[in-house]
């Protein structure tokens, strides 16, 4: 019997004697909302194959085919569920929603022989599918994994590339990072400085910062860094997403991690000075003022993105926002009294409000960084928990949405292995590949409750030290692997060893697909 060597693993998955093979004669039938997967199917089997199957509404004939079914009755495996049946005469995919027999065409791909991912013909392979009756469905609604293209811009078509492999390894979220200290990288026409002067910035830091050594020397580049993505290349990879059912959330941090917008319009600051956009890592003391002028302009800025992202959340950041300058503010001080705020905390937590209320107002939920919390949660805010898992605890307990994002398991900017030394330079930490998969997305402090407030979880790139793709790839896989598993599968199904195994045959696509990622021991 044929070995199934799905990524992440399914549900319920049965194989039997037998197979069904691809020949030039195979037909697609899918009908109404099932035909446009149809037709992404066709498009994935054809380049390695040679034979580009039709996609009819219907057909009489009973084998040799391929059936995508949109069945209402399969409701019960939810938006994203489907089956997927392999009998020697034709295959069936079948699921409530598109969603599910898109899940449903990762699967199938994943059944083939790894060569289906080339895309140009392969001769002398058997397409055969094994027999198998696949039940399928994600454990969590939130499967995200976040990308900063902040720290490093990332070239519009690497991020095509990115959403493809969140696809394939049934992803649904790309959490996109879209504004820093070190660059602003969305285009936003009634601020066009934002761009213009945000999204450049003269030289990068070499190495890693040593906070702590007093002899330390810092060396820079001298290279300029930047880019951005116009709002017809956002335009452009949203829709791009959203065909292979991924939601970006856009994210658009405040009121920390300003530096570069406060370097485009130092009058959103709070010293007046002019200041460059940040050329080294850490945490900038520039924060936004919380003047009601700086609300306003984040608030047009939100309005753009608004246009730009159906998502029904929007990542304000949160996080990270030094208080200094607030301190020392006499306007910042000023408008806390008016205001009958006690600390810089419960200020913050006002701009967040203000945010909460603009976005809820315009039918959007926020979401931010678990800092949120501190000075009071936003009414309608939704938490990432990130310094460990505390935040979503409190959250989760308060009665608030969470996605669990523990910088300890899905911080994939940290090491891959214990000897740093022989490992390209990282921010620090240690998630080796076992630790990705061994993490358990519901803290067990909760109740049962308590727990349907966590949405799901997401793994995390932050790039000061991925200066282009191919190491973004490096750090992503296979610890990406490991983490759609955490995301999708059920804890009974999770199995490390068994894992290690279906992985073997996994890295053999991720290699045709060009993916640079980091060869790990497997027994
Ligand atoms: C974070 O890592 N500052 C969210």
């Amino acid at each position: 019997m044929a070995e199934i060597h799905i990524v992440p693993k399914p549900v319920r998955c049965e194989a039997t004697e037998g197979g069904f093979t691809l020949t030039p004669d195979t037909t697609i039938v899918a009908a109404g909302a099932a035909a446009p997967i149809g037709q992404q199917l066709a498009a994935a089997l054809a380049p390695a194959t040679g034979f580009w199957p039709k996609v009819v509404g219907e057909s009489m004939r009973g084998a040799g085919v391929i059936r995508l079914r949109i069945e209402r009755g399969l409701a019960g495996l939810g938006a994203e569920g489907y089956r997927l049946s392999v009998t020697p005469q034709q295959t069936t995919i079948s699921a409530a929603q598109p969603a599910g027999l898109f899940y449903g065409v990762q699967s199938l791909r994943q059944l083939l022989p790894s060569a289906i991912f080339r895309e140009a013909v392969v001769q002398g392979v058997d397409w055969t599918i094994p027999c198998v009756e696949i039940e399928d469905y994600p454990r969590f609604a939130w499967r995200g994994m976040m990308l900063d293209c902040c720290r490093h811009f990332m070239p519009k078509e690497f991020v095509k590339k990115f959403i493809d492999l969140l696809a394939l390894h049934k992803y649904n979220t790309f959490h996109w990072h879209l504004t820093e200290d070190q660059g602003w990288r969305i285009e936003i026409k009634r601020y066009p400085r934002l761009t213009e002067v945000g999204a450049w910035r003269k030289e990068t830091l070499v190495g890693r910062l040593e906070w702590r050594n007093p002899n330390y020397v810092e060396v820079y580049d001298g290279k300029p860094h930047g880019g951005f993505y116009t709002q017809d290349d956002i335009r452009e990879i949203v829709a791009y997403a959203a065909a292979r059912h991924v939601n970006v959330v856009p994210e658009i941090e405040m009121p920390g991690h300003a530096q570069a917008a406060i370097a485009a319009y130092p009058e959103l600051g709070n010293t007046g000075e002019p200041i460059a956009v940040r050329t080294k890592w850490g945490i900038s003391e520039h924060v936004f003022n919380v003047e009601e002028s700086t609300i306003l302009f984040l608030q047009n800025v939100l309005t753009e993105v608004l246009e730009l992202f159906p998502s029904r959340f929007i990542h304000i950041g949160g996080d990270e926002c030094p208080k200094a300058q607030w301190k020392a503010s006499p306007a910042a001080q000023a408008r806390m009294k008016e205001l009958g705020l006690v600390n810089e905390e419960e200020l913050q937590s006002y701009f967040i409000r203000r945010m909460d209320q603009f976005l809820t107002a315009h039918g959007r939920r926020l979401i931010g960084w678990d800092e949120i919390l501190e000075g009071g949660l936003a009414p309608g805010a939704t938490v990432m928990s990130w310094r460990g898992e505390a935040g979503g605890i409190a959250a989760a307990r308060a009665g608030h949405d969470v996605v669990m994002a523990p910088n300890v398991w899905t911080y994939f900017d940290y090491y891959q292995a214990e000897d740093r030394d022989a490992e390209p330079l990282a921010i620090g930490g240690y998630i080796s590949l076992e630790k990705a998969y061994s993490y358990e997305p519901i803290p067990a402090e909760l109740t049962e409750a308590e727990a349907r407030h966590v949405l799901g979880t997401q793994a995390q790139l932050w790039t000061e030290y991925m200066p282009d793709p191919k190491h973004v790839e490096y750090m992503a896989y296979p610890r990406g692997c490991a983490h759609a598993e955490v995301a999708w599968s059920p804890t009974a199904a999770r199995d490390f060893a068994d894992f290690q195994a279906r992985l073997k045959t996994h890295l053999a696509r991720l290699s045709i697909l060009d993916v640079n990622y980091r060869r790990p021991q497997l027994p």
